[in-house]
């Protein structure tokens, strides 16, 4: 069977575009058509400067957040990346593949550093290699597919440039990898800056839903949404950012078209609405399984103890193997 891995950092409440870019399809399609591995990948939120008490609090509610959103333990596994000491093993491994030139041209890593040098703030030597840990993550698994969002297309091509090199020099260890990205809302727009990104971490989260957000919140940052020049509802995302963000999120919450729904809305306001409405009918669920599962930390905390067993077996055998191609030694272990 495939083998699929994802994750979310927990830097941050997870969005709307958390949800339509990745969580929604682990939870409808991935964890029942594939062997699926869905992690929490709180190594990655220690890259920039964090809050050690928020970081455990945020990785709890994403754990929670994706049972809330249908992932089953019965059916997937649900874990966090600390946990599986395999992550941080093998990325040192990969580090030792991977170039500093290869890394500097990562575009996350260059927007990302820009706006730490802008903030007067220092750039943390593992924001330049985690492109390397990410790798490591999926390498670890033999994973076949990748679903993210397309913002981490260059990382996982990384991954993949990784395993070949590997392979090469050392024998074949690591499967390829590839992404897949949802057919819509593959990159869900800020609300208040339809030109950039949904993200967790933005200054202001006027233009953020997060999937924690009160129907009345939800409903204000939706009906406030930057809209583009002009009064024709079309889908055209360089002409009109805002106007296309708001038909995709519609069309991903209704399963329809971004195309086709631009000529069934005669305003701006008419579409405001029904996205509004979606929306929230999107995430009623979600928050009402959130909620039951809060009553329980105990359960939440059992599942992610299953699931790092379950992920470090899998792990454990590609990493060792990895190791002794490199040329180390395995502990007590015979020379060849
Ligand atoms: P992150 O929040 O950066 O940890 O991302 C976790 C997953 O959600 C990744 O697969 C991202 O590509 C996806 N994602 C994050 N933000 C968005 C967005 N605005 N639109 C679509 N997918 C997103
Ligand atoms: N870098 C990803 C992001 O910012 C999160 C991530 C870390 C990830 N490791 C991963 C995603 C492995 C998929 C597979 O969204």
């Amino acid at each position: 069977m495939k083998r699929v891995f994802s994750g979310v950092k927990p830097t941050g409440h997870l969005t709307l575009g958390n949800y339509l870019g990745a969580l929604r399809g682990w939870a409808e399609a991935d964890q029942y058509e594939t062997d699926a591995l869905f992690c929490i990948v709180d190594l990655h939120a220690l890259t920039v400067e964090h809050d050690p008490a928020r970081v455990r609090r945020l990785s709890m509610q994403a754990a929670t957040l994706f049972l809330a959103c249908g992932l089953d333990p019965e059916v997937c596994t649900v874990f966090v990346q600390s946990h599986v000491s395999e992550h941080a093993r093998l990325s040192y491994l990969l580090e030792c593949t991977a170039t500093d030139g290869e890394m500097r041209r990562m575009i996350q890593y260059k927007e990302k550093a820009a706006l730490e040098q802008e903030r007067g703030g220092s750039v943390r030597l593992s924001l330049l290699t985690y492109p390397v840990l990410m790798a490591a993550d999926i390498l670890a698994y033999g994973t076949d597919e990748v679903p993210v969002g397309d913002d981490q297309a260059q990382h996982v091509e990384l991954a993949r440039d990784l395993a070949v090199r590997f392979n090469q020099r050392y024998g074949p260890t690591f499967v390829m990898p590839r992404a897949t990205h949802p057919g819509v809302a593959a990159r869900v727009m800020d609300l208040q800056d339809p030109t950039s990104k949904m993200g967790k971490t933005q200054a202001s989260g006027a233009g953020i839903v997060y999937l924690l957000d009160e129907p009345e919140a939800v409903r204000k940052k939706v009906l406030r949404a930057v809209t583009d020049s002009g009064r024709d509802v079309v889908h055209d995302r360089a002409a009109k950012p805002g106007v296309s963000n708001l038909l995709e999120i519609l069309s991903s919450c209704t399963d329809g078209n971004p195309e086709a729904l631009a000529g069934v809305y005669e305003s701006y306001g008419a579409l405001k609405k029904d996205t509004a409405e979606a929306v929230v009918e999107l995430l009623r669920p979600v928050q009402a399984r959130h909620k039951e599962l809060c009553a329980d930390p105990g359960y939440v905390e059992g599942v992610l103890m299953r699931g790092a067993e379950r992920a470090r077996a899998m792990a454990q055998p590609r990493v060792d193997a990895a190791h002794q191609a490199m040329g180390l030694l395995s502990p007590g272990g015979s020379i060849d």
